[in-house]
């Protein structure tokens, strides 16, 4: 089948095997380009097959040299539909750590369910030995619980509605866009949903389970931006959450103080992911931001981001802000970049922001997630839907 990107909105609802299959060849590259550290041996991802997730797992395997066990939620091809592109990344990066002498294996499921936490434990006990570091990546929209609730997250502010240029996803143009406050409720939900409540309950499983190291490391990713997104982001019902997962790594450290758990929180780059493009307003923000960031030499992708992590946040002494986060972030913030995007939000308008911001790098980012518009692929070719 020839394998064509189908976008609706802000998702491609197609993905190409050998580009997805390429997205992580070159991940693998750059990683190994960085050199090797000593490090964690034993690695579990949740939520390990696109965005900051993969590139996590992948930069575990090949900086520490480390086994990894990821959990994912994606569909493989039912024969006429594609796999999704994490499906699609997930066999390529088992297939070529596999031959690189790397354990590598993948639990497909919802990973806030019980069964899905016991059959995590159960492979670790039988096949993989103790973890030593987990990293918690989940971007999902809803949460079912044990008893059937399922609780959906909402991207709302809270209190006042808010209204900002945002970039329309189907034609390129600069709009407004309004987003109302969220209900109670959606808050709540939210938080249930993006807050810490299932990475705790997965500790505490793994720990119950008897299946984590001593001195074992977890962090989990979260983002805080500028100013510009605060009412759509950090004071948003999002970023609510994003508060309650900080408050989730302090619980966790002092839980498990005698274990000798460390847990973070590292806060990263605003980047284009399947999650991240359905934040209203943000897209816009992050092809401005690109714009700069490239201008400056700044700019990092996810496996740029993750490897930062590793070489230089938590290599030696954690390098952490007053509040004890790591901050991938930091180059984000700086003042003259944030300066430069402001300057430029005021002035962005439809026909200017191609000039102005770094539309093409966005998109590129974007086509790159399911697999498209790699240079070396070749999309004429006939290909099989099954890796
Ligand atoms: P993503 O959409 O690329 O990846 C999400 C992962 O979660 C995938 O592996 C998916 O299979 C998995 N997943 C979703 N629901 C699941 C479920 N029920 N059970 C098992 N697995 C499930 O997301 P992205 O953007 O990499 O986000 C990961 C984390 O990083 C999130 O906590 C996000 O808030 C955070 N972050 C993202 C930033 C961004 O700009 N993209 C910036 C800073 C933090």
């Amino acid at each position: 089948m020839i394998i064509e990107p189908k976008i609706r909105d802000f998702i491609c609802t197609t993905a190409h095997p050998i580009g997805c299959t390429e997205n992580v060849k070159e991940q693998i590259e750059y990683t190994k380009q960085q050199g090797t550290l000593k490090g964690p041996k034993k690695v579990l991802i949740i939520g390990c097959s696109s965005g900051y997730g993969l590139s996590s797992r992948i930069a575990a395997t090949y900086t520490y040299g480390a086994d990894t066990l990821g959990v994912m939620f994606e569909k493989p091809s039912n024969g006429r539909r594609t796999a999704t592109a994490g499906y699609y990344n997930t066999k390529a990066f088992e297939n070529q750590a596999r031959e690189d002498g790397f354990f590598a294996e993948t639990i497909n499921g919802d990973a806030f369910s019980r069964e899905v936490k016991q059959e995590t434990i159960e492979k670790i006990r039988k096949d993989f030995g103790k973890v030593d570091m987990v990293i918690y990546s989940l971007a999902a929209p809803r949460r079912k619980m044990d008893d059937g609730t399922t609780f959906s997250s909402a991207l709302k502010t809270i209190g006042q509605p808010f209204s900002n240029k945002s970039l329309n996803l189907r034609n390129n143009e600069v709009v407004m866009a309004s987003i109302p406050p969220a209900t109670e409720e959606e808050i709540s939900s939210t938080v249930k949903v993006m807050g810490g409540e299932d990475w705790q309950d997965w500790v505490q499983a793994l720990y119950d389970g008897d299946v984590m190291a001593e001195n074992a490391l977890t962090i989990a990713y979260s983002y805080i931006g500028p100013k510009l997104t605060y009412p759509v982001y950090y004071e948003g019902t999002i970023g609510t959450a994003k508060k309650h997962l900080y408050q989730t790594a302090v619980d966790l450290n002092h839980m498990f103080k005698e274990k000798g758990l460390t847990a973070y929180v590292s806060v990263n780059k605003a980047l284009v992911t399947q999650s991240s493009a359905a934040i209203p307003i943000v897209p816009l923000y992050m092809a401005l931001l690109y714009k700069v960031m490239k201008e400056k030499g700044v700019h990092e992708g996810c496996i740029e981001q993750i490897n930062r992590l590793f070489h230089e946040k938590l290599n030696g002494t954690p390098v952490l802000d007053k509040d004890g986060r790591i901050r991938l972030d930091d180059w984000e913030l700086e003042s003259d970049i944030q300066e430069e995007i402001m300057k430029r939000w005021d002035k962005v308008t439809t026909e200017n922001v191609k000039e102005l911001a770094d539309i093409d790098g966005y998109w590129e980012d974007f086509y790159h997630i399911f697999g498209f518009g790699f240079k070396n692929v070749d999309y004429s070719e006939d290909v099989s839907l099954e890796m």
